[in-house]
């Protein structure tokens, strides 16, 4: 197990009495996801709780060949998703690979990812690659019914049929929904698409284990055995409950203690850019998970260094309402040195024979003590190298951690009830069948 939680930053902030104060708590909470189940709101979408020891085998080499037979026929890949059917698939492959995957892919498909907005400006530029090129779709909601990706969908086939014809567009076209219901499920049932299956025990943002972000990644030529190894071995390591043994529940902990202390918000920052789609990963599953009867910490992101130059004046001296969760890696995924310089005129030689990451660990280092001088308490969370392994064990430890975390503080993790409010609106606005009512109402607020 490579993830560890480093808290020594956090002396000033959080003591001794207090962590342990939350010991009984943060067992009750584990439990409810283990042998209180009958007692948990939301126990119904616990399946990723074991799914990296009992993901459905079959589909997963069903993945593993359609993966094969993308690389092999398709220069691009439309990945057409929004929210949890979307971040986790981008957040890993920028992950491994890198932000920049698409100008470096070779053996494998560029990947796009469409359908996670409305603009129209970017499904133009989508198409227009597509209309040049081969390509392949996948197209990922589990209700089915998501408009975004449905919209978005609906131009990807019509582009399909009429370049490769309606026979050859139906085995380019890869569907990922649920296994019985829902439009989308229903318009593969009819098409005759390939089909893969979002678990009914498993929600959205909790799904990037599943085909929703196992297909998209295997495409990008990540190894999906070492993600799901990771992330095995994290379940592993991660069940006591007891929080002195357990890093996962002792980060949970630690939030809810800083979220009743009067933080509001948690930062998460990393200092590789790599890491940008998992922050914005992390933000959904726990914005969506916590954020909710009013209550919950605000999660945000940062890259830094980037960032010092924008938001660290505000973390350093502004509202004392953060606290920081940096995520840091052994070793990047390569170093450069930074070489003496006869004239130094830039007066750089006093880092001659380093490298560039021994001063992105000084950065950092720099950093954590500046911000917690600052009343900004700092924990970290130290991983390994930034590959598919380790990249499994650090979904798995983040996923539990929201769960325990949305126990602690008493909500339901698993649902989104807040999500429907703009859509109904939406629906209304663009003159849905069924929204007459809500129409007029909201027209008239409009217009006054
Ligand atoms: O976490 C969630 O459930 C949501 O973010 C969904 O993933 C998102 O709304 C997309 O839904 P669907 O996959 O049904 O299209």
């Amino acid at each position: 197990m490579s993830i560890r939680l480093n808290c020594k930053y956090l002396r000033d902030f959080i003591s001794d009495a207090e962590l342990e104060a939350m010991r009984d708590e943060t067992a009750a909470a584990q439990s409810l996801l283990y042998e209180n189940k009958d007692k948990a709101a939301g126990s119904d979408y616990h399946g990723w709780l074991t799914l990296p020891a009992d993901y459905d085998k079959e589909e997963f080499a069903r993945i593993r060949a359609a993966a094969k037979k993308i690389i092999s026929d398709s220069k691009a890949l439309v990945v057409i998703g929004i929210g949890g059917s979307y971040l986790g698939a981008r957040a890993a492959i920028e992950f491994v690979t890198s932000k920049n995957y698409n100008l470096t892919a070779v053996d494998t498909p560029q990947i796009f990812f469409v359908g996670n907005s409305i603009s129209p400006t970017e499904l133009s530029e989508v198409l227009s690659i597509c209309e040049k090129t081969d390509f392949s779709v996948n197209v990922i909601s589990k209700s089915g019914t998501t408009t975004e990706p449905a919209v978005a969908f609906r131009m990807f086939k019509a582009l399909a049929e009429k370049k490769y014809g309606k026979e050859e567009a139906a085995g380019r076209i890869y569907v990922t929904t649920d296994k019985r219901k829902g439009t989308l499920k229903a318009l593969a049932d009819k098409e005759g698409y390939a089909q893969f299956v979002v678990p009914d025990d498993v929600g959205g943002r909790y799904s990037v284990l599943t085909a929703v972000g196992l297909l998209p990644i295997a495409c990008a030529g990540v190894d999906i055995d070492a993600l799901m190894a990771g992330a095995a071995a994290s379940m592993e390591a991660f069940c006591d409950r007891d929080l002195k043994k357990n890093d996962c529940a002792k980060y949970a902990a630690i939030r809810n203690l800083l979220y009743r202390k009067g933080k509001k918000v948690e930062m998460m920052v990393c200092y590789e850019p790599d890491y940008t789609l998992m922050n914005e990963w992390y933000k959904q599953l726990f914005g969506e998970s916590e954020g909710k009867d009013n209550k919950g910490l605000f999660p945000a992101s940062v890259i830094y260094s980037t960032d010092l130059h924008s938001m660290g004046q505000y973390v350093q001296e502004g509202e004392r309402i953060l606290f920081e969760t940096v995520v840091t890696f052994d070793a990047p995924k390569c170093d450069l040195p930074i070489e003496a310089d006869a004239e130094n005129a830039d007066g750089l030689n006093f880092l001659a024979g380093r490298s560039m990451d021994y001063v992105n660990r000084k950065a950092r280092e720099a950093t954590v003590l500046a911000h917690t001088d600052g009343g900004v308490p700092n924990v970290l969370i130290e991983c390994g190298k930034m590959d598919a392994y380790n990249l499994g064990e650090l979904i798995y430890f983040l996923e539990k951690a929201c769960a325990v975390s949305g126990y602690l503080l008493g909500v339901n993790p698993f649902d989104q009830p807040g999500v429907e409010s703009y859509k109904k609106n939406m629906f209304a606005l663009l003159g849905k069948p069924g929204y007459e009512a809500l129409a007029d109402t909201l027209k008239k607020r409009l217009e006054n």
